[in-house]
């Protein structure tokens, strides 16, 4: 089974094939990020222009480098929610298209789902359930996978993702737009006890978390150095940083995997190539007993490939659209218009 997969619902184009939701044949990116870095994030307009433009030629790429034909395709997958409204709209009608011309089903897959199965591609073995901490440019959620296509949310953030975190940061800090990667790099050289920054106390739900209170710390102490004259240790507010986001997030994760019973702790996501989250992830693992499913940074942040491998899912599930199928910029994980 080849599913033709596109995503599209922020700064990268991308279309994949992938074999019987495991296997990638081919995954085609083209990345915006150059462009959008000069206004030191992403302008939704430029994204969708940039979609619209690429987006063929990479599904001419990718049938060309696996060798396919149009007809070897069984089946198009495609991100319909969430995401930049005028991005995500570009990828699906797409999609339609394709399915329309080629006559094969129609899989609507959802980003953060995505997400998720891009350690099916990692890790050939996993299989659900498990739980999974989601950590991106959009969204933090811990999620309890019970099947491919079944899942409940545990704990979400209350307001910033942890990556929006660090791209504002990182801005501040004068580093290129996305942040995440250079501060990351910075951290390695830092110490990470020098600044003290704050860490969200549990609410009513103790598994949701909240960032804008660490990002809102961690700009005041940058602006007040820049007001008094006081030269900061950039690698060390880094580090600092890193260590807080990850303190944010790693307890409720623990505290997830001792409710749930799980043996099996997956991380997704752009911000899972964070070196200070995946140490403590895999030393809260070994603590736990349980086994840990980091995937490689080339399947963290977005690419089509995951999409194909949900999609493949979905499909087994039943889960195919029609033709008058839309995108939405917000759409809970379950399926649900928020
Ligand atoms: O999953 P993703 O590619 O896009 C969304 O779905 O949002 O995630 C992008 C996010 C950006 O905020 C970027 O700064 C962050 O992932 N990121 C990182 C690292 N690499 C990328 N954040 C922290 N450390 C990294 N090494
Ligand atoms: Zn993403």
């Amino acid at each position: 089974m080849n599913i033709l997969a596109v995503e599209s619902s922020c700064d990268e184009t991308a279309v994949a094939i992938v074999k019987d939701g495991r296997e990638v044949l081919t995954d085609c990116i083209a990345s915006q990020v150059d462009l959008h870095r000069i206004y030191g994030g992403v302008v939704p307009e430029i994204a969708s222009r940039m979609h619209i433009e690429a987006i063929y030629g990479l599904a001419d790429q990718a049938l060309e480098k696996t060798g396919l034909s149009r007809e070897d395709i069984d089946a198009v997958a495609v991100t319909y929610a969430p995401g930049l409204i005028g991005a995500v709209l570009v990828g699906v009608n797409f999609a339609k298209s394709v399915a329309l011309a080629l006559d094969k089903p129609l899989i609507p897959v959802h980003h953060i789902r995505g997400h998720i199965a891009a350690n099916y591609i990692a890790y050939p073995d996993l299989k659900p359930p498990f739980l999974c901490l989601v950590v991106s440019g959009g969204h933090t959620v811990i999620v309890d996978v019970q099947d491919y296509t079944k899942m409940e949310i545990l704990g979400t953030t209350l307001d910033d993702a942890a990556g929006e975190c660090f791209d504002k940061v990182g801005r501040v800090l004068g580093m290129p737009y996305p942040g995440g990667a250079a501060l990351d790099k910075a951290a390695s050289q830092g110490d990470d006890t020098k600044y003290q920054l704050p860490r969200s106390k549990p609410g009513q739900n103790p598994y949701d978390m909240s960032f804008s209170g660490l990002k809102t710390a961690a700009i005041n102490l940058i602006h007040h150095a820049q007001q008094v004259g006081e030269e900061l240790d950039i690698n060390s507010l880094c580090a600092s940083f890193c260590g807080a986001v990850s303190d944010t997030l790693v307890p409720r994760v623990v505290m997830a995997m001792e409710q749930t019973g799980y043996r099996k702790l997956a991380v997704a996501g752009g911000v899972a190539a964070n070196s200070r989250i995946r140490r403590d992830i895999q030393a809260a693992a070994a603590r736990l007993g349980a086994e840990v499913y980091l995937p490689p940074l080339s399947l963290c942040g977005d690419n089509a490939a995951m999409i194909g491998s949900q999609g493949y899912f979905e499909l087994l599930a039943g889960n195919t659209s029609d033709m008058t199928l839309n995108a939405y910029a917000t759409k809970s994980i379950l399926g649900e218009t928020l």
